[in-house]
């Protein structure tokens, strides 16, 4: 008996699979042709593990491709993330493959690469994908065709937020958990959002920062090292700036974070410079305001508990799930009183997650820093009428002390990004970013009283 090693790719842009249609694989050396029915006997005789392989064959997301070569014995079916399918020996697909002449086999490219060469599957890692930034660009990927696996501890996550990319609940603290997600699955890039990111609270657990972000980091560039991986975009912030002294912050404005979190963020960007001018990987650090806004198709949005956020503040009060809102200080010398800050909507934040990426697949990008925003000031007042108009729902407010540490105005140039990346924010008007927030927010959480 013959051994024949079989890759299956997934691609959402070749559904060609209808259960009990044909099945075309473009790469398929037979007649080109094999019935669904014999894939699903296949698989029904199959013993495997816990792997989506066989339910995205059932729902046609399928193409084949013979490529890997031939050992003895038995058919193994493997996916394009590395899961081992055992087939039956009696199955009709073991001897199909039994009169194929075995050099055809062999001599048929690998479509998915070890060597990771231009043109094959591109299977991108994103580290908190279940989170509210890493799963709109989840969906960007996914939306463009690409193969995506998502691996989030769902500390701060949701697992139906990562959508239909791959899903794997692991933690990037755990080195033995990050290296085994990058044995078993042949990534070929990663978008790195994993980490704690709430300010006060990195004040006060300073540690646990520390060890979330610049360890979980660590540990992913570990992984990338020993997998020869040499890509990766990363969510850096604002706060690596600090108090900014010119307006708007532009990327060479000086970096001096007034919080652990900034600091993390601003390490993190120093060990990427330091990998690529010694290993060559290559990243692009984004170093984003506020993000904001939902998916326009309201497939994905912002869940985060607790929240800290403006936005999303303001909607949970106007829909009853808070008792109101808390401005922190009217007294900055700003038009209003209140603070200025940049919102930039998620959907251009997940566009220039993927131009970044591409730039560095084509090789115009090798190790650089992008500030993303939206370009224009809002105040909270000002975002508060915004959502009041919106929504057509008053609600109520109340002013608090200043907190430590709160520029008065804090608004990014993304001159380089648009220059660079070629971005262009497809969301300028708060409106218009605040009415897919809140068509997101109103799906999302049942209102607690009418309105
Ligand atoms: N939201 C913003 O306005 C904003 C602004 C600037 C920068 N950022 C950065 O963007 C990234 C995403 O932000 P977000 O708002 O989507 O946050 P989020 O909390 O919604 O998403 C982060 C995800 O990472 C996961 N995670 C955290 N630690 C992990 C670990 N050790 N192992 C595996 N998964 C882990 C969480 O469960 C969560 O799903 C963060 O790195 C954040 O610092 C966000």
């Amino acid at each position: 008996m013959v051994h024949v090693r079989v890759m299956i790719i997934f691609d959402k842009q070749d559904m060609s699979i209808k259960k009990g249609g044909l099945f075309r694989p473009p790469y398929f050396p037979l007649s080109g042709q094999i019935s669904v029915d014999s894939l699903e006997h296949i698989l029904s005789n199959a013993t495997y593990g816990a792997d989506p392989i066989v339910g995205k064959i059932l729902e046609g997301y399928t193409r084949l491709d013979p490529s890997v070569g031939i050992t003895n014995c038995r058919v193994i079916l493997v996916s394009a993330y590395g899961t081992q399918v055992l087939l039956h020996p009696s199955s009709p697909f073991v001897l199909i493959w039994l009169f194929l002449p075995l050099s055809i086999i062999r001599g048929l490219p690998v479509k998915y690469n070890a060597d990771r060469k231009p043109g094959g599957v591109n299977l991108l890692l994103v580290t908190g994908g279940a989170g509210y930034i890493g799963s709109h660009v989840v969906l960007g990927l996914l939306d463009q065709g690409r193969e995506v696996l998502v691996i989030d501890n769902l500390s701060r996550g949701h697992r139906e937020l990562a959508g239909k990319a791959v899903f794997e609940e692991a933690d990037i603290r755990d080195l033995s958990q990050t290296g085994k997600i990058f044995r078993k699955y042949p990534i070929d890039g990663v978008l790195h959002f994993a980490a704690l990111s709430l300010v006060e609270d990195s004040m006060s657990d300073p540690h646990s920062y520390f060890r979330n972000n610049i360890g979980g980091t660590m540990n992913i560039i570990t992984s990338m090292l020993e997998s020869d991986i040499d890509r990766i975009v990363f969510s850096s912030s604002a706060a690596v700036y600090g108090e900014p002294r010119a307006l708007p912050v532009k990327e060479e404005a000086p970096k001096i974070p007034t919080n652990p979190y900034g600091e993390t963020k601003l390490f993190i960007e120093s060990m990427l410079r330091r990998s690529f001018e010694a290993y060559g990987t290559r990243s692009v650090s984004l170093r984003y305001f506020n993000a904001a806004g939902a998916d326009p198709l309201c497939r994905t949005g912002e869940d985060h508990s607790p929240e800290t956020h403006l936005i999303p503040i303001a909607l949970d009060v106007v829909m009853g799930r808070k008792e109101e809102l808390k401005i922190f200080g009217n007294d900055y010398p700003t038009h209003d009183g209140t603070c200025v800050r940049d919102y930039v909507h998620v959907a251009d934040l997940a566009d220039a997650h993927i131009r970044a990426l591409e730039g560095m697949e084509k090789g115009t990008l090798a190790c650089e820093a992008f500030n993303l925003g939206n370009g224009k000031g809002f105040s909270v007042l000002e975002i508060v009428s915004a959502v009041r108009s919106v929504t057509g729902i008053g609600f109520p407010l109340r002013f608090a002390p200043r907190r430590a540490g709160d520029p008065a105005v804090l608004v990014a140039s993304s001159d380089r990004a648009e220059r660079e990346l070629s971005w262009k924010r497809r969301y300028k008007d708060m409106d218009e970013i605040i009415e897919t927030a809140w068509k997101w927010h109103q799906k999302r959480f049942r209102p607690r009283r009418r309105y």
